[in-house]
């Protein structure tokens, strides 16, 4: 594994930024959020642009304008069909070049440069790189399955820039993960060749972290869905009502939780010192401490009987 001080940890290449970018315009969003209401101008258009789903519900009246940009929440769909076809195509290209040894293709390299991949220094492991690829499919996947076949949804609605944020971010996470492949000119650095040799306690619990927060996550979902059912599973009504059980005894928002988990996983994978993927998780960590602490706003503003002690985003902290 390689060290903190082994890594440069001051380049700041054009992903970094961008993820450093986006966690800090998250935070400020966030900490916006705790000042109190009559101390900021409201201004529709920017919580039409943060919030989405439920939590418009809490936000100011939204102009007939505002409308205009709504897109059908249940287009979460389309991130994962993105994000199953354009990470699974990394991830073949990806096992292409470790079993074969071939280059990757000449644009995918060329893209790979200008984000900013990481030339072998000592130490990096092309098998993490291809672990944490894998789970993003397979997490893509396990996203596609539910909101086709588990999740019930509303008529809730997303921006459309927050449409097509979510689309471009399942091509630019794959992308961070590709480019943190260990390189040697334009071929993958396998040390050793042999992949297998490359395998280390971290890969055993990056893996089991994401077992068990992905399980988490489903089941929240499962019971978020089942809210909208009858004892027989036929749907009964799109209403928003107050979910109980697994670690939603903890916290409002534990499907976010579990996310956060997840890329905290990936990272854990990465052998716990890639910079850019802290960069990652540090978004994911904000951007879904604002989805949570607003969807908290929304549960304690609808029903009076909502659990007291239950809190936002992080068991018995926040
Ligand atoms: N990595 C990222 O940057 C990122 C960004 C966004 C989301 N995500 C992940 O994507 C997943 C889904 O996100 P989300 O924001 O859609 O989650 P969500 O608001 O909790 O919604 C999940 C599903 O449950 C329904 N639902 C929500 N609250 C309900 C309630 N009180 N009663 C009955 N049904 C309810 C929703 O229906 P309606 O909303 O249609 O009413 C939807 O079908 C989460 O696990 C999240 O972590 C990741």
């Amino acid at each position: 594994m390689a060290t903190w001080a082994g890594t440069e940890v001051s380049a700041l290449n054009p992903l970094r930024a961008l993820w450093l970018t986006l966690a800090a315009t998250f935070l400020l969003t966030l900490l916006l959020q705790l000042v109190p209401a009559g101390l900021l101008p409201g201004c529709a258009f920017f919580q039409d642009l943060i919030r989405y789903g439920k939590t418009k519900e809490g936000a100011p009246p939204r102009p007939a304008a505002c409308r205009a940009f709504d897109v059908p929440k249940r287009y979460f769909s389309h991130f994962y069909i993105i994000s199953v076809l354009w990470n699974g195509f990394l991830l073949w290209s990806l096992t292409h070049s470790l079993v074969t040894g071939a280059p990757f293709p000449n644009w995918l390299h060329g893209l790979l440069r200008i984000l900013g991949t990481a030339q072998f220094r000592g130490g990096e492991l092309a098998l993490s790189a291809l672990l944490v690829l894998a789970f993003l499919w397979l997490h893509s996947l396990r996203r596609l399955f539910e909101c086709l076949f588990v999740s019930v949804f509303s008529n809730a609605v997303i921006h459309i820039v927050q449409y097509w944020f979510g689309l471009v971010y399942y091509i630019l996470v794959g992308l961070t993960v590709l480019s943190q492949v260990p390189m040697d000119g334009r071929n993958v650095y396998v040390i050793g060749k042999n992949l297998l040799m490359q395998a280390r306690w971290f890969h055993i619990l990056g893996m089991m972290m994401f077992i068990w927060s992905s399980a988490h996550q489903y089941k929240c979902h499962v019971i978020l869905s089942n809210l909208r059912k009858n004892k027989a599973g036929v749907v009964i009504h799109c209403n928003h009502r107050i979910p109980f059980g697994d670690w939603f005894e903890y916290v409002s928002s534990p499907n976010y939780l579990a996310e956060l988990m997840i890329y905290i996983s990936m990272a854990v994978t990465f052998g716990f010192y890639n910079l850019t993927w802290w960069l990652v998780v540090t978004y994911v960590f904000f951007s879904q401490a604002l989805s949570a602490f607003l969807s908290h706003k929304f549960y304690k503003s609808k029903f009076i009987s909502y659990p007291k002690h239950r809190k936002a985003f992080l068991p018995f902290l926040f």
